[in-house]
């Protein structure tokens, strides 16, 4: 596993429960999204990959309804966990704790993935492989952010633990896949080059309030949540009090968390 990879599954396997918290506000809003536009069916099977607390696939295995299934991957054991809890009401939503870009099940109806893909080593091998788990006809519903407005919050947050640390921040990290492919006609074409027939991408737009509390959610459920590890708990919440100053000197009210839902079939 590349160390990038380990140190988010760190921050994921601990923001769980905040993870959770953080759901009515971004993650569920997304979840049903995603699943409008993907319209999973009675009795369908699916793979929702990257699943953390099941926005999506929670939704999905309403739709498909007893007689479907539901595949929920994530690679954060306490997510799964966090997840089985909330799903012990839906026989058919089966959550695993995988590495979802080596998950061999195939032949799915339909293969979502919501705010997932960037996160692999390999962002093109690893969405291609989730590609190739619908069967051939099936649909594939893949979720990115649009741009990088909803990274805003994480450089306050850099600027604050530096602050509070003395650690200089560090460089920002260079260009990657995702930062090429964030507008609809991008990232309609880069979805098309993995082999996908028919592809459209629908803009969701969303905008998340800011407050102290919902500003700290986003710190603390989401990946942005590295960046305290090794922190003492005065250092935390020194942190805390530093980011919000900082956020509200700078005006940011408000982030705009819009997401690109690209789908096609295979
Ligand atoms: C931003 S969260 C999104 C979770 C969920 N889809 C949602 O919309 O609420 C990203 C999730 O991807 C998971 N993840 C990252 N790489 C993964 C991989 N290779 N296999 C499975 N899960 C992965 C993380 O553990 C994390 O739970």
């Amino acid at each position: 596993m590349a160390a990038d990879q380990q140190d988010y599954r760190g921050a994921f396997d601990e923001a769980a429960a905040d993870f959770n918290a953080l759901g009515n506000h971004l993650w569920n809003p997304i979840g049903t999204a995603v699943t409008t536009v993907a319209s999973p069916t009675p009795g369908e099977r699916v793979l929702d990959a990257c699943c953390g607390t099941g926005a999506s696939a929670i939704p999905a295995a309403h739709e498909v309804g007893p007689d479907g299934l539901v595949d929920a991957v994530d690679l954060s054991a306490p997510m799964v966990d966090v997840l089985r809890r909330l799903a012990t009401d839906l026989p058919q939503l089966r959550p695993h704790n995988a590495d979802v870009t080596t998950w061999e099940p195939a032949d799915y109806d339909l293969v979502q993935c919501a705010l997932g893909i960037f996160f692999f080593p390999d962002m093109t091998a690893g969405t291609e492989h989730l590609i190739s788990r619908a069967r051939p006809g099936g649909r594939v519903v893949l979720t990115i952010w649009r741009g990088d407005t909803i990274m805003a919050p994480g450089r306050h947050l850099a600027r604050a633990v530096s602050a509070v640390t003395g650690v200089e921040k560090e460089a920002p990290r260079p260009p990657q896949q995702v930062d090429r492919i964030g507008q609809a006609d991008t990232y309609a074409a880069w979805l098309t080059e993995r082999g996908l027939a028919d592809v459209e991408v629908t803009v969701n737009e969303l905008r998340l309030t800011m407050t102290n509390e919902v500003a700290w959610l986003l710190v603390l459920g989401s990946g942005f949540r590295h960046a305290l590890t090794d922190l003492s708990a005065d250092q935390v919440a020194e942190v805390r009090e530093r980011y919000v100053a900082s956020l509200r000197e700078d005006g940011l009210s408000e982030v705009d968390a819009t997401t690109l839902i690209g789908s096609g079939t295979r």
